[in-house]
């Protein structure tokens, strides 16, 4: 099968396509042949040498697809040959054959061609995850989502509207913010303006019930001022850094939670769980039109270095897809 392959960890340049064995599935597994690939920043993280895969996982890039079932383990129960799949997965799906643990796997919602399809699951698992299960986010509460028009923050935006959240988002500039108003957001250009003010401003003083993250760093003790009571704060991103000075009696006074998480190292089951719930709760939503992955780019997988760099450099809004 035709796979991209890296020359060692490095710039795009590293990447090119080689001809690879095709995987076999196990018991529990599906072979999947891959139409079209997500591409993701963790992807650039790897690519770099500092984001290795998972034990067990493959060792090419890609962490999404859309395809067709091509085989089905022995213990295989859901998925038939033929059957149209998008997945998440640890590992692979820049290639031609991926396999897929069978939990992982759903339909491609009604509407959606390989290339939307093979955008969704990275960013619906996380955001369903994050905002939703671990930010317990409700209806008719405030939500700020920062990096706007990432391939999260796009997802974030349109999923906080369709729950009847009111979204607020940072962008970059002004093209982004006003993405980010298309999408349902009120947006808040964080190089012009102060985010914290702005929120506090937007909110008559109040401030946000929920905060989804991908800086971490100085941002902690500012997202903190700029929480609600009661509000919980999710991490999943560290751009900004790792490590950061917070004022603990921010917590204790205004009762917040500072949660955070990550989805590829979880167990199939886990996923299996996320992929249930994002089936029955969302999948209506994307098959309806509500809610829709947002296209920026599709690149041939012969050219998945220049995804790379489309990606790295800053000016994509939303998702950039690689197909076979
Ligand atoms: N924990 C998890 O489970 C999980 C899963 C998937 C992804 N992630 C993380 O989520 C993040 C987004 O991933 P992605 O694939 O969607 O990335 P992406 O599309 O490449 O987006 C990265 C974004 O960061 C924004 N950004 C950079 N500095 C910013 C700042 N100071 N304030 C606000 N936005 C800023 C950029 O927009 P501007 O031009 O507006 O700055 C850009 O939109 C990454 O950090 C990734 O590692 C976490």
């Amino acid at each position: 099968m035709r796979t991209v392959v890296m020359s060692g960890p490095g710039g795009p340049e590293v990447l090119s396509v080689d001809v690879r064995p095709s995987p076999e599935p196990g018991p529990s597994e599906v072979l999947v042949r891959v139409e079209a690939a997500g591409v993701n920043r963790p992807d650039l993280m790897q690519r770099q040498g500092k984001y290795p895969p998972p034990p067990g996982a493959s060792d090419v890039l890609g962490l999404e697809l859309a395809g067709t079932v091509e085989r089905v383990g022995a213990n295989g129960s859901r998925w038939q040959p033929g059957d149209r799949v998008c997945a998440l997965v640890a590992g692979g799906a820049y290639a031609e054959f991926c396999i897929v643990p069978e939990p992982q796997a759903l339909p491609i919602p009604s509407g959606l061609d390989w290339v939307h399809a093979a955008a969704v699951p990275e960013t619906y698992f996380t955001v369903w995850t994050n905002l939703f299960q671990r930010g317990r986010l409700q209806k008719g509460e405030r939500v700020l989502v920062h990096g706007g028009t990432s391939g999260i923050g796009t997802t974030a935006i349109q999923l906080g509207r369709a729950f009847g959240a009111q979204v607020f988002a940072t962008a970059g500039s002004e093209d982004k913010c006003a993405a980010c108003e298309r999408l349902g957001a009120q947006a808040i250009n964080y190089r012009t303006t102060d985010f914290v003010q702005a929120v506090l401003e937007l909110t008559g003083g109040a401030g946000v019930e929920v905060i989804l993250d991908i800086i971490g760093g100085s941002y902690l003790s500012r997202n903190l001022e700029c929480l609600a009571r009661d509000g919980r704060l999710v991490q999943i991103g560290l751009q900004g850094g790792n490590r950061t000075d917070i004022n603990l009696a921010t917590l204790m006074q205004r009762r917040l939670t500072l949660t955070g998480s990550t989805l590829r190292p979880r167990t199939v089951e886990e996923k299996g769980a996320i992929a249930r719930e994002l089936e029955a709760n969302v999948w209506p939503l994307l098959a309806g039109g509500t809610v829709k992955p947002w296209i920026h780019a599709v690149y041939p997988i012969e050219r998945a270095a220049d995804a790379h760099r489309a990606l790295e450099s800053g000016e994509v809004i939303g998702k950039v897809v690689l197909t076979m």
